[in-house]
């Protein structure tokens, strides 16, 4: 059984979709099998790794059973994951899936479910607010892993997040954990950088993952070329961190 790991922050611009894309890579190469799902309307993942050309279906129209999960999902050969697409269309679903009566926390879940054994890994990017589409994200979840940019309010919007996770918790998902929490953008000739991080550190611990994703133009680079950070240049310090990031998320689950 595929382990489903959620991606969310309702904050914007903090590093989810970069994480989304080299964590499903680095797990790809890791040797695992990943399959990506991209929840935000603003289909930032799905761009970032496919051509126009190549999308036919959407999360969308599979989480309304318009259309079969296996023929939605895209097998990408470099790096090797499978993506479930997202489409700007999915920004109206919301509203047309808050009409549904009973359930509408749990479509994606429920197609999920019916793959999950074919993965080892599934990471879900989630868009920037904590609506129904982050609640699916969340239902479907064993785990969410946040991403903290290291700036100024950092912290501002996690305290909101985890109320909603508490609440998904006690409605939807008894079973949700929290996976880890990640810094990101982290640049240590910063005075800024470096505080942030330490107080990040000192509220939650564990949880925070060692390695710090550094600031690094490559890794805003790579999506323009549809490739993850790995083929396009595997020796940066984007690069790197994001392999780090993998095999710490790899040993923390084999320890369970
Ligand atoms: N470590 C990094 N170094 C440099 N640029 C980065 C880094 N991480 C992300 N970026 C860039 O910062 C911008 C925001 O990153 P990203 O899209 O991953 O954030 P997000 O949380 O998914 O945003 P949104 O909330 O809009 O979905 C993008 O242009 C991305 O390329
Ligand atoms: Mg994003």
């Amino acid at each position: 059984m595929g382990k489903i790991i959620a991606i969310a922050n309702q904050k914007g611009g903090v590093g989810k979709t970069t994480t989304a894309i080299n964590l499903s890579s680095g797990l790809s190469y890791a040797g695992k099998r990943v399959l990506l799902v991209d929840m935000d309307p603003q289909a930032n993942a799905t761009h970032g790794l496919l051509s126009l050309q190549e999308i036919d279906e959407n999360v969308y129209s599979v989480m309304m059973s318009e259309a079969d999960i296996h023929e939605a999902i895209i097998h990408k050969q470099e790096p090797k994951i499978d993506i479930l697409p997202s489409h700007i269309s999915l920004a109206g679903a919301e509203i047309e899936m808050n009409k549904i009566a009973k359930g509408k926390e749990a479509l994606l879940k429920n197609q999920l479910n019916q793959i999950r054994d074919q993965y080892d890994f599934i990471i879900i990017d989630c868009p920037p607010s904590l609506g129904l589409l982050t609640t699916n994200a969340l239902t479907a979840a064993d785990s969410v892993l946040i991403p903290v940019q290291c700036e100024y309010y950092a912290l501002e919007g996690v305290t909101q997040l985890f109320l909603t996770i508490r609440l998904v918790q006690k409605t939807y998902n008894a079973n949700l954990r929290i996976e880890g929490i990640l810094l990101t953008m982290f640049d240590v000739r910063t005075k800024l950088s470096v505080e942030v991080s330490q107080e990040v550190r000192k509220n939650f611990v564990k949880q925070v993952y060692q390695i710090a994703i550094p600031r690094n133009v490559k890794l805003s680079e790579a999506p323009s070329r549809s490739l993850s950070i790995f083929e396009y240049d595997q020796e940066c310090n984007g690069a790197k961190a994001y392999k780090q990031l993998t095999e710490e998320l790899i040993k923390r689950n084999e320890r369970g």
